[in-house]
């Protein structure tokens, strides 16, 4: 998107699917963009659902980024909660260590592939029931058909969706199957009248009908999965190339490990089970810092916002954005500066520390003004657990294979056009790997 802009100007316009749309660029485009109260995300990202052709899941996916995400909001609270969270920590080890017990001891792995299949198992688990994930080949039936429909999610399908007739198809059944699968599920549920304690007995019990929670738990897992999973995955990859932080990290666990009193003949995962929520969430400061270093490297999407209310002045006199025009802005518009970040290209946690924060909304990793991600917590909870257990269960290291590209980055970066997936750009790369606890 940057090679957009002609020089000195921090705005510009085009069409989309007959829509007129304006890119802006700059900090004072930036506050405006995120502060502006009639900037809709419903309606702006509205115009990429067109690449969604179940009329149910573009309300399911547009919903999940609705205004404040206000019913979403308060569903996530009804199964995230401080109350819940010791539990939720202790099942979404078990679930990892599950996943990463049928891998061999020794091997190589794509992270994008390997990583996805536990963060789906820990994500469906904290949003449906132990029994749903528990029936190992409907869930895996079901894990295929939601990587189908998001792998045929992509950018080319919505500007030549006749060239893609197939994937079309592939995509509509597999968002049926989804449909179907957990209406079944949730009716029988709510007919047998079982255990009250799990997210789905939770959420009926809150008074939510099956298209809601239907609509919940998809939103829940297409907002969670493949971020989390992108997440995870480049961390792995940066703390390779970065060996220190690997050794901080180790160094951060073992201390929560020591000051948590915990039974060191228990396996690893129970151990950090014993871990306190309280130390999770604040005493881990390398993690913070590694976590805001890697989102800053790889959250660089474009966010999208249609203008529902008054004509909105563009900063530097450049003209105005009008009523229903659409807005596009691009994360690495802030994240990728050398001005705010000096040498943007370079994985360097550090940078992070003291809460460093130049200028207001900097950083967007988790999204500003208006419309902060409500998934935050549970999210950067799942992102520390899993990449702890997997550094603290395997050394290892990567191997990188590079294509012949031209880049202003030393290290590897995800290749940006391809929004669903976030891979390396221009290389693939495998992680070798030895276990090294019982
Ligand atoms: C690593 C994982 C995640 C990342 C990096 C992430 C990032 C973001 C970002 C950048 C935004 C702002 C989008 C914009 O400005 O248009 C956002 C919004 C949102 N996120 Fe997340 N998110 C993650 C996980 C989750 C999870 C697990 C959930 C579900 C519980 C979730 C639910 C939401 C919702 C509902 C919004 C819309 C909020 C609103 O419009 O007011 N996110 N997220």
């Amino acid at each position: 998107m940057s090679s957009s802009f002609k020089p000195g100007e921090n705005a510009f316009r085009f069409h989309l699917f007959g829509n007129f749309v304006i890119g802006v660029r700059g900090q004072e485009a930036r506050k405006m963009f995120f502060s502006q109260r009639h900037f809709s995300t419903t309606e702006g990202y509205k115009m990429f659902s067109k690449a969604v052709p179940v009329p149910e899941l573009t309300k399911t996916l547009v919903s999940a980024e609705e205004e404040h995400g206000l019913s979403f909001k308060k569903q996530l609270e009804v199964l995230v909660n401080r109350k819940r969270l010791t539990a939720i920590i202790s099942t979404m080890l078990c679930d990892t260590q599950t996943v990463v017990a049928s891998w061999k001891d020794e091997g190589s792995i794509d992270p994008f592939d390997r990583i996805n299949d536990i963060t789906f198992l820990v994500f469906a688990h904290m949003v449906t029931s132990s029994d749903f994930v528990s029936e190992t080949r409907d869930f895996s039936r079901f894990q295929d058909q939601f990587f189908t429909q998001l792998r045929n999610n992509t950018p080319a399908m919505i500007f030549m969706p006749w060239f893609y007739r197939r994937a079309q198809h592939e995509k509509e059944v597999a968002v049926t199957s989804l449909f179907a699968k957990l209406t079944t599920y949730i009716e029988a549920r709510e007919k047998s009248k079982a255990s009250a304690s799990e997210p789905i007995d939770l959420l009926l019990n809150h008074g939510l009908n099956t298209h809601d929670i239907i609509q919940f738990i998809l939103g829940f897992l297409f907002g969670g999965v493949y971020n989390t999973t992108k997440a995870i995955s480049w961390i792995l990859i940066y703390i390779s190339i970065h060996p220190q932080w690997k050794s901080a990290i180790r160094f951060e666990v073992d201390g929560a490990l020591t000051g948590t009193s915990v039974d060191s003949s228990k396996p690893l995962h129970s151990q950090l089970a014993d871990v306190t929520t309280e130390a999770w969430e604040n005493s881990m400061p390398t993690l913070d810092l590694i976590i805001s270093e890697t989102f800053r490297l790889v959250m660089n999407q474009t966010v999208l916002r249609r203008n529902m209310g008054e004509d909105v002045k563009l900063p530097g006199g450049q003209g105005h954005i009008s009523n229903g025009t659409f807005v596009v802005y691009s994360h690495a518009d802030a994240h990728l500066k050398s001005e705010t970040y000096t040498e943007p290209w370079a994985f360097k946690p550090d940078r992070f520390k003291d809460g460093k924060q130049k200028v207001t909304n900097d950083f967007l990793g988790w999204g500003a003004g208006r419309h902060r991600c409500v998934g935050m917590r549970i999210a950067k909870l799942t992102i520390k657990i899993i990449v702890c257990l997997f550094v603290m269960t395997y050394d290892y290291d990567i191997t990188r294979k590079k294509r012949k590209f031209s880049s202003a980055a030393t290290i590897p970066i995800p290749d940006h056009n391809k929004v669903n997936d976030a891979r390396p750009k221009g290389e693939s790369i495998i992680l070798k790997y030895k276990r090294i606890v019982v």
